[in-house]
């Protein structure tokens, strides 16, 4: 029978247990750490459906924006409602909020999970992916912005990234948005014929996506073009450089005017964190201001800010792998079945939770079961044989290259023993 493949861009994860490098294993440390943090912020864990309604993204995302316009998994259900599955976290967490009436409350909430977008898969970008996300809500522009800054140094001091950089922007209220946009248009009109398709559509459906054109045609173009520094208030500019003031002692902080983010919630302050150890897909982390979204969604005027981390780009960046517990591998050399032996597993997990226990299940030599137990980086094995089950004993062989010891112990100093093993 022909056999049956995960579909193209999506990755199953599967933890090693012999080598922490793994990426697998990365993505999983990765997601501890990272909820680690987001306690030490106090954030509170939300969790919604992966599916939605297609419009709660045409709405949010933006029906102009490349997620929207070419990117979402969409289908009809059986009742044929046009169903999707969720391309970010953002619409989804408001959505929730209006539909419990909490949109007029101060929220620090934090999700994580996958996220579908039919994308071109390279390296570091998968049509299914895990984003950890944080959105802080109800706080107008100010401090909360600071948190989001020490929240993106904070994983970044933890996770050892290397060459990490946050690039900063301020995409200014509607008023400076608009009279911006029509100076770029004033601009670029008279010389579209030196633009390509892509950023002719830009031009003429969302102006300011021009900025992050790829054609380097283009970015010659815009050198000579207005810039939205010349059109922003004084206060946005004044964020700007307090957040480099305050962070840049542990963190490379860059204004980059050209920032302008990929979905089309964004209001006023903008960022992004790279590095280059990644290649071409090299932000591992983005965000900003969308303080119209909640209304826009039906709900109360909701001053938002947020984030979402691409953890699959985290973990290729992390330096820190997850350090092995002590574990035990018992085995039992008998071929009946052995419940008394099986309880002293059951006993070890009670009487220590910091150690982990592997009990063998399987058939086989002891020779055999002693090289698992090596290869799976146990520190201990623990061998119950029919002697030492008719004696209450067990046989504790240290796995440590440097001691190779083996010990008989009664059952008391053997729950003394593992009581006291760190
Ligand atoms: P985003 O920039 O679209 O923002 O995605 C955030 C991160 O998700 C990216 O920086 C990247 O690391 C990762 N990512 C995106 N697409 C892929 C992909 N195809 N494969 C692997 N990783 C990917 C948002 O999603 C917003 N919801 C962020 C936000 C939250 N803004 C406010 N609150």
């Amino acid at each position: 029978m022909d056999k049956i493949n995960s579909l193209t861009g999506m990755m199953d994860l599967l933890a090693s247990k012999t080598s922490t490098e793994e990426l697998a294993n990365k993505i999983f440390y990765t997601e501890k750490v990272l909820q680690e943090i987001f306690d030490n912020f106090k954030i509170s864990q939300i969790r919604t459906p992966s599916l939605e309604h297609t419009n709660l993204f045409k709405r949010s995302v933006g029906d102009l924006s490349d997620i929207v316009n070419k990117e979402l998994y969409t289908f009809s259900d059986k009742n044929d409602r046009s169903i999707t599955l969720r391309p970010e976290g953002t619409a989804s967490v408001i959505r929730s909020l209006i539909e419990k009436k909490l949109d007029g409350d101060f929220h620090k909430l934090w999700y994580l999970g996958p996220m579908w977008r039919y994308e071109r898969p390279q390296k570091g970008r998968y049509r299914q992916f895990n984003q950890a996300g944080v959105e802080i809500l109800g706080y107008k522009e100010g401090m909360a912005e600071f948190e989001m800054i020490s929240m993106v140094c904070s994983i970044n001091h933890r996770l050892k990234i290397e060459k990490p950089t946050i690039k900063i922007n301020h995409l200014g209220d509607n008023e400076t948005k608009k009279n911006f946009c029509d100076a770029l248009i004033k601009y670029l009109k008279p010389i579209k014929s030196q633009l390509d398709e892509k950023d002719l559509s830009k031009l003429e459906k969302n102006p300011l996506r021009i900025l992050d054109s790829k054609s380097p045609q283009t970015i010659e173009l815009l050198k000579d073009g207005p810039k939205i520094s010349e059109f922003l208030q004084e206060s946005s500019l004044k964020i700007m450089d307090l957040i480099v003031d305050t962070f840049s002692d542990e963190c490379e902080i860059q204004i980059d005017h050209n920032l302008v983010r990929g979905l089309d919630y964004y209001t006023g302050f903008v960022f992004e964190a790279i590095s280059s150890n990644l290649g071409a897909q090299d932000a591992y982390l983005g965000g900003g201001r969308y303080d119209n979204l909640c209304k826009q969604l039906g709900g109360k005027d909701l001053p938002a800010i947020g984030m979402a981390i691409g953890i699959e780009r985290l973990s290729l960046l992390s330096n820190v792998l997850e350090e092995y517990k002590t574990s035990l591998s018992l085995i039992i050399i008998s071929s009946n079945m052995e419940p008394k032996a099986y309880k002293i597993a059951h006993n070890i997990r009670s009487l220590n939770n910091n150690i982990n226990v592997d009990v063998q299940l399987s058939d086989g030599s002891l020779k055999s079961k002693l090289r698992r137990a090596n290869k799976d980086n146990s520190s201990y094995a623990i061998i119950i044989g029919d002697e030492e089950l008719g004696s209450d004993s067990v046989i504790v062989k240290s796995l440590s290259d440097d001691d190779s010891e083996q010990t008989i112990m009664k059952m008391n100093d053997f729950n003394n023993f593992i009581k006291n093993l760190k």
